[in-house]
């Protein structure tokens, strides 16, 4: 008889996200007539930059031609991309990372999740939180925890509480762990890891042989210039971590899909007989057998994403959509509500007004303003009570949102 994965069946209900679709759902059957504005899901609503268009045009146009056509890619990506992320994203940020420890992929969620296939089931792991739950629910997938408790934290996990009180930066854990996941500019926080916290974290993982997964996703976000963009800005890093980045976030690739992973051929780990092994290897063997390369003409795009008109049209979007977060930032706060995240981040931090619980105040929001948010506890408990929105929208939506949440809150 089949057997199946025991470890799923210790996840709750849903995934945080198609939990909402199903709530909003309801709604929406019941209230047809009502608009609603999504502020949930941190995707994105802009069109893909032109440069970025025009280079995928051409590049298909080549796929059209005998000649010019293509088949399977190398599974870590094209040279042209690799050298262009290598030589753009780090070493023009003084980090000393190669074009060939780049591995492009389709998406870092899928990375983050994918990467725990290399690294025994014996590692203590430790997440933020409130956390992205990816990070939480691969591990459970994959047999790393015991079940959930009734405030839905997985027995075996390290969790680090990211609270008000500490400003969203997790102190260092004081017992023994081997992964750590970190998140900045955070999601679903907003907030960001200084450079002088990252050198303490650095310190800690070389200090305890342990690796530090880092997501900087939302690195494009980055506005203050003492804020690192890569934790290979900092000096050892390339002993102790592993860094994600996506296209999704900034050029809008959330749709057609493009990430990268960083794997410095530096960074070891240990055999359960205590051998020390590169992690490198490990990762190029998962990814070239479990994967087949990211299409052609997303690459070729991801790739324009680093010419100068590329360049700047990011650097629009990225603004337009932090201006966004500017106003929801601002305008929540003048309304009267405690306000965290949206400056290095396209992500707003609330605190639930009224003592709500975040499910409260998300059917508050929706009922009552048409509003969707995504409820802080979904991403763990030390997020009950606060509530995330997305300023990922067109500016109407923005407004128009804002201008409802007002006068609710009036
Ligand atoms: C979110 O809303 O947290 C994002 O959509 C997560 C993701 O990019 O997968």
């Amino acid at each position: 008889m089949a057997r199946v994965n025991d470890n799923y069946l210790k996840l709750k209900a849903g995934y945080l996200f198609p939990e909402i679709g199903r709530r909003v759902k309801a709604f929406t059957e019941a209230n047809p007539s009502a608009k609603v504005i999504r502020l949930g899901i941190g995707d994105v609503t802009e069109p893909l930059p032109p440069a970025i268009v025009e280079a995928m045009h051409k590049a298909v146009d080549e796929l059209a031609k005998r000649e010019s056509f293509k088949g399977y890619g190398p599974e870590q990506g094209y040279d042209f991309l690799r050298e262009a992320i290598a030589k753009n994203d780090f070493q023009a940020r003084g980090c000393d990372i190669s074009a060939d420890e780049v591995f492009v992929s389709d998406g870092s969620k899928c990375d983050t999740g994918n990467i725990l296939d290399i690294f025994g089931l014996d590692n203590k792991v430790a997440v933020q939180d409130p956390v992205y739950p990816v990070y939480v629910d691969t591990n459970v997938m994959s047999g790393r925890t015991g079940e959930a408790d009734g405030s839905g934290r997985y027995a075996g996990l390290v969790y680090l509480p990211c609270t008000a009180e500490n400003n969203f930066s997790p102190s260092l854990p004081t017992e023994k762990v081997d992964l750590i996941y970190l998140c900045s500019p955070n999601n679903p926080t907003g907030a960001t890891l200084n450079k002088e916290t990252l050198v303490k974290w650095v310190d800690f993982a070389k200090k305890n042989d342990a690796i530090i997964l880092y997501d900087a996703a939302y690195e494009a976000y980055i506005t203050d210039n003492s804020l690192p963009h890569s934790i290979y800005e900092i000096p050892g890093a390339r002993e102790c971590a592993i860094e994600f980045r996506s296209f999704s976030k900034n050029a809008g690739f959330t749709g057609t899909r493009c990430a990268y992973t960083v794997v410095p051929k530096t960074l070891t780990g240990t055999t359960s007989s205590g051998e020390r092994r590169e992690i490198y290897p490990l990762w190029m063997r998962r990814h070239t057998t479990k994967f087949n390369g990211v299409s052609y003409p997303v690459q070729v795009g991801a790739a324009a994403a680093y010419s100068p008109a590329g360049k700047e049209q990011i650097a629009k979007l990225v603004g337009f959509y932090l201006e966004n977060a500017r106003l929801l930032r601002e305008g929540l706060q003048a309304a009267g509500l405690t306000v965290f995240g949206g400056v290095n981040a396209p992500y707003i931090w609330i605190k639930t007004p009224g003592g709500q619980t975040s499910w409260e105040f998300f059917d508050t929001l929706l009922s009552k303003a048409h509003l969707v948010g995504t409820p802080g506890s979904g991403f763990g408990s030390c997020g009950e009570g606060y509530f995330r929105l997305s300023a990922f929208n067109s500016r109407a939506n923005i407004e128009e949102a804002l201008s409802r949440a007002t006068k609710l809150l009036k």
